[in-house]
């Protein structure tokens, strides 16, 4: 085993974790819980993003060091583009889930303190959307990783 290998390891735990837990949210915990009325849809969804939203973090950190360092072993100029094209969309991923972080969950996380449903739900709608961006992008990342998709 390489350092390499290792680096490609943590990468890809960290993509599993974050591509991974936007399709269950998605995917399966979104349908569930529309049918629960708002005073118990949006606390279990401020509960469960409390958990998930710190795992993101970590998992940014491992997919940023990890590719950084993969990318200058080879070096910048010499990289495939479609490395470079993973250094874009994954630095575009990244800035939208930290304007989830900043924006939406704040807000979102206040309105199920003060039991304002009303707002919570127009916060939720904006991270619902943000993840389903992110969700796409990922795939579309993991497909430029892997496929190539002609880069
Ligand atoms: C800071 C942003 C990123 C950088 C600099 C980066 C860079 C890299 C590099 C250099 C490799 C090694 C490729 C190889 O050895 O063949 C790699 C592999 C990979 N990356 Fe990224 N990456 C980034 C973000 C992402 C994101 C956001 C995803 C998915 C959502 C992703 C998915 C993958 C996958 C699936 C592989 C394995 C490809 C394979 O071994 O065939 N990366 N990345």
């Amino acid at each position: 085993m390489t350092v390499h290998h290792l680096m490609l390891f943590l990468h890809v735990l960290g993509v599993t974790v974050w591509v991974g837990g936007m399709a269950f949210a998605w995917g399966c915990l979104r349908p569930a819980a529309m049918q629960l009325p708002p005073a118990q849809r949006l606390p279990l969804w401020a509960a469960s993003f409390s958990r998930f939203f710190p795992l993101v973090w970590a998992a940014v950190a491992l997919i940023a060091l990890s590719g950084i360092f993969m990318l200058l072993e080879t070096g910048f100029a010499r990289a495939p583009r479609a490395w470079h094209a993973m250094l874009l969309t994954g630095a575009v991923m990244m800035g939208v889930f930290a304007s989830i972080w900043f924006g939406p969950w704040v807000r979102l996380q206040r309105a199920v303190r003060v039991e304002d449903w009303a707002s919570g739900a127009v916060a939720l709608n904006a991270i619902r959307q943000r993840v389903a961006f992110n969700l796409a992008l990922g795939v579309v990342t993991i497909a430029v990783a892997t496929l190539g998709l002609g880069l």
